[in-house]
């Protein structure tokens, strides 16, 4: 497929916000605002329509994958008609910002700023720390220009797929958040205390419970940067009632376990502004297509199976904004 390029867009014209107030927002009244990725159509009306319905704010994240999926131009357009769709809702609307979730590279903020993406991260969090403060400020000292917000990270997330165990990751060490935001200029920063991405997040036999996050790092965290809004990766909850489903319906996620809801309870009520979810809304999706297929297996119009899953979604994000982040009813 041939690309024409197109000229740059502001974040503004498409309708989104910046996470600046947001944040501050959420500071102030202890809640934490959702950050809901998404790769398709159903996913981003099912997250808009929750946010809209439950009268939360929302960041809208865009993976790398996911621009490289959807195509990134389709994205752009995609978005700005999902908040013209949001300016005719009878809730009316609610601050959206646009989010690359673990950019990459500079070159990729760049061409996000430009597609207008209000926030990005620059994730340069494997990288020695004096090379992460370098590619971080580059980026800020860009998007600041344009006045997009900018997240950065500090200590590396567990893996449970690459055998990095929880007790062995790397966590974010508070001696070094202070030094970090000051020489870098980010506004917000993901810190690393127990999570991890995906579905299987610790390894724990029958019986055994989820070992806790480790609040004693977040707290130190805020103990040396006062109010400065915190991030949380890896923070679906990866829900029983899903797994039970996709399993009850032919598919295979044994030891599937996520961050329980009371933990995110805590953090939310933190410093931690943002809190990222992904894997639970993917699970949702499987779990409601998988059930059709079983149930209704001459089933062929995808307007039959993606339509369920999105109802399902929009329950499910109205549920974590109300009971688990706190962000429903603050806007
Ligand atoms: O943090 C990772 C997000 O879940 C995005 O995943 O790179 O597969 O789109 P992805
Ligand atoms: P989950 O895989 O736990 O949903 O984490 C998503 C995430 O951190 C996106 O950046
Ligand atoms: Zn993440």
């Amino acid at each position: 497929m041939t690309t024409t390029a197109t000229k740059a867009v502001s974040y503004r014209e498409l309708g989104f916000v910046n996470t600046r107030e947001m944040f501050k927002a959420a500071m102030k009244d202890g809640y934490a605002v959702p950050a809901y990725n998404f790769n398709n159509m159903e996913q981003l009306q099912a997250i808009l329509t929750a946010c809209v319905r439950s009268r939360s704010p929302v960041i809208l994240q865009l993976s790398k994958g996911a621009r490289d999926y959807a195509n990134a131009t389709l994205l752009r357009w995609m978005a700005m008609g999902a908040m013209e769709m949001i300016k005719q809702m009878k809730e009316g609307p609610v601050p959206v910002a646009l989010h690359l979730d673990h950019g990459d590279s500079f070159e990729l903020c760049k061409s996000c700023i430009e597609n207008g993406f209000s926030s990005v991260m620059i994730d340069a969090s494997h990288l020695p720390y004096e090379e992460n403060i370098k590619l971080t400020k580059q980026v800020v000292d860009y998007a600041h220009r344009y006045d997009v917000t900018v997240e950065g990270e500090l200590g590396v997330l567990a893996g449970i797929e690459d055998e990095v165990s929880h007790e062995h990751s790397n966590y974010t060490d508070p001696a070094q958040v202070e030094d970090f935001v000051k020489r870098t200029g980010v506004d917000s920063l993901a810190i690393s205390i127990g999570t991890s991405h995906g579905a299987y997040k610790f390894k724990v036999k029958p019986g055994e419970s989820v070992p806790p996050l480790r609040f004693d790092i977040l707290a130190e965290c805020e103990r040396r940067i006062p109010g400065f809004p915190i991030v949380l990766h890896g923070a679906s909850s990866v829900l029983t009632g899903y797994i039970d489903m996709i399993n009850k319906y032919g598919g295979r996620m044994e030891n599937a376990v996520g961050v329980p809801a009371e933990q995110l309870r805590k953090a939310a009520k933190s410093a931690v502004c943002k809190i990222n979810i992904d894997s639970d809304g993917r699970l949702v999706m499987t779990a409601v297509i998988r059930k059709v297929f079983a149930e209704k297996p001459a089933e062929f119009d995808p307007r039959k199976y993606l339509g369920p899953a999105r109802e399902e979604l929009i329950k499910m994000y109205m549920d974590k904004n109300q009971t688990v982040l706190g962000s429903a009813g603050r806007v």
